[in-house]
């Protein structure tokens, strides 16, 4: 396999002017990027892969990047670690999927994509004998290629995720049947080589959730089961779906279920860390035009890792607590009552961390990236008539080739419980998570680059509000 020469750290120079590129999320150094992949705690670090084309700002040719953390906040970057082999089964891509632990051995198990394209899919392994820095691809490749009669349809099969369970492993491989809609399929192995398949664990429906279902991640959370999928379609955006239920005799009974996040975050990936936490990242997607990001030289990011856990049978998420270590300069202020004129914040800033606690008592909320004289800002809102929370960038930007639409999500509050708010602002990220339980993660485009300041408006009283600059992790 020949790796990419690429110089990271000029390529991180070049272009970190651009202030809509995030300075304390996960990003490539330059060009496109997209999946979180593979994730693992290995030897007390963090390490992730990523879905990257090291050549170009569109999605393409895709490699797995690779980076190193010690808190999965900071990382370093590390050479490339899977490129497409010429006439090998994954000579146009190297798609998503997993990496476990054989027995001390690392193994990744991904989706090759072959000369004819994305219809022609199949599952790779590669092992590393380094500590995950080098990989060899098994000369066996693909070890599985065979899409299931059941799916009834010749393309989609892809983005392994792997567990062991009493010396057995299990796969679970993203698909669907056709004119049903998203599946997963579960497989069952003694050796990671041999692959039998059992049964679709789950299927969607064409129109509620997808046609195809992408980036599967299966796992145990409190006394449930949690199975969350990626789903696209015709009649659906790129949107990402949780089930919780039971896991009996390889049979999943989910008994609720919900949408993750209900704006760009896509391809999620799961993993235990070595504290036992289970923790999700997903890839941000672009709020522009192609145009636009190519213009820019760079395309995606990733989440903040978020630990999931299960309150009153719900998804609970949270940033994982290593991210306050970036937190600097902090302004906080208590007891204000919103009478629906603006309150302008002093604190400014393009990368900032900040909790809120809110009671509303009409349409409250509060705006960030604010030019000085009003012309750009991005309000983010709770109305609790229509118990709905959303992100308005109808004057996010004066500029070009952006996505103004408005994020919605319904949020309800149990009586008595108070609007809690965490945002996470970054450049052209922003990361919002309400109580713990509704998620929206959109992007802004100021033009400005002083469109930094903050403003409370509408009806209500604020408890509690804490706003953090964050320090660059790029930053030499
Ligand atoms: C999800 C996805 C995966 C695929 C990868 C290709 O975003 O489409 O299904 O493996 O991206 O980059």
């Amino acid at each position: 396999m020949t790796m990419p020469n690429l110089d990271f750290t000029e390529q991180r120079r070049s272009l970190e002017y651009d202030f809509h590129r995030p300075v304390y999320h996960f990003i490539a150094p330059s060009s496109w990027m997209n999946d979180p992949n593979g994730v693992i705690h290995w030897g007390g670090e963090y390490h992730l892969f990523y879905q990257y084309h090291p050549y170009s700002p569109r999605f393409g040719l895709a490699h797995w990047g690779h980076a190193l953390s010690e808190d999965a906040i900071n990382w370093r970057d590390l050479p490339v670690a899977l490129s497409p082999t010429p006439g090998g089964p994954d000579e146009t891509g190297c798609w998503s999927g997993c990496i476990v632990d054989d027995d001390g051995l690392p193994t990744a198990v991904y989706t090759g994509v072959g000369p004819q394209g994305f219809g022609q899919q199949s599952q790779c392994i590669a092992t590393s004998q380094d500590g995950l820095l080098s990989w060899e691809k098994y000369s066996g490749n693909p070890i599985l290629s065979e899409i299931p009669a059941i799916s009834n349809q010749p393309y989609d099969l892809r983005d392994p995720m792997i567990w062991l369970e009493d010396d057995t492993w299990y796969m679970l491989l993203a698909s669907r049947i056709k004119d049903r809609g998203g599946s997963v399929f579960l497989y069952r192995s003694p050796d990671l080589m041999q692959w039998e398949f059992l049964h679709p664990l789950l299927t969607g429906s064409y129109a509620k959730d997808g046609c195809v279902w992408e980036c599967p991640c299966f796992f145990p959370l409190g006394d449930k089961w949690v199975l969350i999928v990626a789903g696209k379609g015709r009649r659906i955006p790129f949107t990402v779906f949780y089930f919780i239920g039971d896991y009996v005799d390889r049979q999943f009974t989910p008994e609720s279920s919900g949408i993750l996040d209900h704006a760009y975050f896509y391809a999620p990936f799961t993993m235990e860390d070595a504290r036992g936490r289970r923790l999700l990242w997903g890839w941000l997607r672009e709020g522009r035009s192609e145009e636009a990001h190519v213009a820019a030289g760079w395309a995606g990011c990733h989440s903040i890792p978020r630990e999931l856990s299960l309150r009153n049978g719900q998804l609970h998420m949270t940033p994982v607590p290593e991210l306050s270590q970036l937190r600097g300069k902090c302004a906080e202020i208590s007891d204000i009552r919103l009478t629906g004129r603006y309150h302008d914040l002093e604190i400014q800033g393009a990368a900032l961390d900040i909790e809120a606690e809110l009671i509303a008592e009409g349409t409250v909320g509060l705006a960030v990236a604010c030019a000085p004289d009003g012309e750009e800002e991005t309000r983010v809102s709770y109305n609790p008539d229509t118990e709905l929370l959303s992100v308005n960038r109808e004057r996010s930007s004066q500029g070009q080739e952006l996505e103004t639409f408005a994020h919605e999500a319904p949020h309800h509050l149990a009586p008595g419980e108070n609007l809690q708010l965490r945002i996470l602002l970054d450049g052209s990220v922003l990361e919002i998570i309400a109580n713990g339980r509704t998620s929206i993660c959109s992007r802004i485009y100021p033009s400005r680059a002083d469109s930094r300041g903050l403003r409370l408006f509408g009806k209500g009283r604020v408890k509690t509000l804490s706003v953090w600059r964050m320090r660059s992790i790029y930053a030499p």
